[in-house]
This record gives C-alpha cells, structure tokens and sequence, in this order.
C-alpha cells in the first residue's frame, strides 16, 4: 500500500534520475496539477526547474497573487511571470464566436509560452519539460505519449517543433486526490491543492460577447463576491464548480435609490458533479444565494439582476461557452 510520502520519495528518486544534472521548465496553469507537479520537480531538482505563469488577463481575482505570492512561498520555485494581457485583449477584440474564442487563446496561449521557452533556452541549457498530466489522461488518449499533446492544449502549450524537450510527467500514475494528498504532503495551501475546475479560456468564456477590459473587471468582481460567500457558507467540497456569467450584450432595467439603473445581468451556474461529463444543478441554500445576490447588486455597479442556471448537463454544458 502505497502512503502519500512514498509516492513523493519516488518520485523525487524517478525524476532526479530522469533529469540528472539537467535543468527543466514547467508552466503554471493556476490549477492543481501544473502546481503539484512543479512541486515535486521542485523538490527534486531545486533551482534548476524554472517556472512559467503567463497572466493572459483572464484570471479570477487573485489567482495570479496566489501562484506568484503563495505557490512560491510555499516551495522556493523560480518563476518568470510573462505579461499577456494586452496581447489577449488585442487578439479578442471583436470577437464573439465561442469557438473563435476559444481558438483564439488557445493559439496566443502556445505562442506565448513557446517564446518563454526559447528565452529560457538562450539563457540556459533546458533540457526537459514538466507536465502535469495524471494518469487519468493517460488512459483517455489510448496510454499513448499523446496524453500531454491532449493536457497541452488546454494548459501550457504542445511540443514547438524546434524546440526539443524530454517530458518529465511525475503525475502520470495518480488519480486526482492522490495529486492533491502529494501537495498536501509537500506543503501547498489548500487553496492550491482544493482549487476546483477552472476552464483554460478562463473568464474568456464567461462573457457572453466581446471579452473587454472594462468587462473582464466586472465579471472579476461579481465572481470574487460569489467565491467568497460560498466558501463562507463552507459549500466548497459540495459543489464542483460554479462559475459566474456576464451576459456583456444583455441589459435589463432595474431601480436602485431614486435611480433607474439600466445594467447587466450575471448568471449563478452552480453544479455538482463526479467528473464534469454529466452534472446536475447544486440545490444552494436561499440565504447562500440572497447574500451572493445583495452583494453582487449592491458591490457592483455595473450589474443590477442575478440570476440562478438550474438547467443540468445535458441538456447544457457546465459553461455558457
Ligand atoms: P463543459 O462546459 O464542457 O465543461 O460542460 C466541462 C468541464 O471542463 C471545464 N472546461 C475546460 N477546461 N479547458 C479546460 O481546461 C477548456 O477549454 C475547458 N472548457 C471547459 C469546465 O470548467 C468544466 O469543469
């Protein structure tokens, strides 16, 4: 029977004799198993593993702060942040299509983490490439090398042709809570380690129209209220996710003091679910949901109704998106 410190030990054992005296790279998504994986090649390597976070101004509230402030607290890694967010904003600009959407960062997203790459490369010899891909993956794309290409496309970016890198996947053989119990075990806060789903497009395919500066922020906003009662409410382990919608093209009227107030509605998509395939809609308490309701109205100006998605999957995806 295998205990959480023996999988650590083993795997810190596999990858310094994978890497020997070589260096690697690996890209922080902001989610679990970018981090956990960082972690344990951090452990194993030290500083000769640098980390890539590229902020593409599609993050929540804080979750930048979190990799940069706590994930390097907690571990000691070397992180380069690259700034992207002009350069998202300027490629969706107009854009409202979800699949364009989606193409569209995924494409700026490769691109960007590949210059990261090469600028690594000019300065030191990087040999190998971490991967958080967990060994449900493996088996979703036949057990195959494939399994990063499929993870790649969602978090940091496939294998440039140019760019030759060893993968170093020390997660491959965990589900998903043994990922979390090893980060756990090598000291991660809970807020990196019980983070829920987040989609790699981010808060892109959670504004319904074109994803603006000024709309991003809102959207920030009314999430950040959402995240915080519901944590509050102690709910985190029961939902799945619940992600926060600006319907950006949608006004509707409403009164607030002496005011009309002419504002945009977001929309509540609590869901609960085993694995994201199927979900059903989360039963939230009435007072859980008032208190989203008042702070977001009262907190943000911009918006005036919330409204609660109590449709399952299927019918609808988890996001609007
Ligand atoms: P849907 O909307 O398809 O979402 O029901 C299922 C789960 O996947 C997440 N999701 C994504 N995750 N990149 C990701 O890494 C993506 O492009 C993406 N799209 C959706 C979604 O948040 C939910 O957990």
């Amino acid at each position: 029977q295998w205990t959480t410190s023996s999988i650590v030990d083993e795997q810190v054992a596999r990858i310094r004799e994978q890497v020997g005296d070589g260096k690697a790279i690996c890209g922080l998504s902001g989610g679990v198993d970018s981090a956990v994986a960082a972690a344990l090649v951090q452990r194993a390597i030290g500083d000769r593993l640098t980390c890539v976070f590229v902020d593409h101004g599609l993050l929540r509230a804080g979750e930048r702060a979190q990799v940069e402030r706590d994930f390097v607290a907690a571990t000691g890694v070397n992180l380069v942040t690259v700034d992207a967010r002009e350069r998202f904003l300027d490629a969706l600009a107009g854009v409202t299509d979800p699949e364009r959407k989606r193409k569209i960062i995924g494409r700026e997203f490769i691109r960007v983490f590949e210059q990261a790459e090469r600028d690594l490369k000019a300065e030191g010899d990087y040999g190998f490439l971490v991967q958080g891909t967990l060994y449900p993956d493996v088996v979703e794309s036949g057990g195959g090398t494939g399994a990063a290409n499929i993870k790649s496309h969602h978090n940091v970016g496939g294998l440039p042709d140019d760019l030759q890198f060893a993968l170093v996947e020390p997660l491959r053989a965990l589900f998903k809570d043994e990922v979390r119990r090893v980060g756990t075990e090598l000291g991660l806060p809970e807020t990196i380690v019980q983070r829920q789903p987040f989609p790699g497009p981010g808060l892109g395919i959670r504004i319904i129209g074109e994803v603006t500066a000024e709309r991003l922020e809102i959207l920030r906003k009314a999430d950040a209220i959402a995240r915080e009662e519901l944590t509050t409410a102690g709910l985190d382990r029961q939902i799945w996710q619940c992600p926060v919608v600006l319907l950006a093209d949608v006004r509707s009227v409403g009164v607030q003091g002496d005011g009309r107030t002419y504002g945009h509605p977001v929309v509540l998509r609590p869901v609960s679910s085993e694995d994201a395939m199927t979900a059903d809609w989360t039963r939230l308490p009435y007072d859980v949901l008032e208190r989203i309701s008042t702070r977001i109205t009262n907190e943000v100006d911009e918006v005036n109704r919330v409204v609660l998605d109590v449709t399952s999957k299927p019918p609808g995806t988890i996001e609007w998106e």
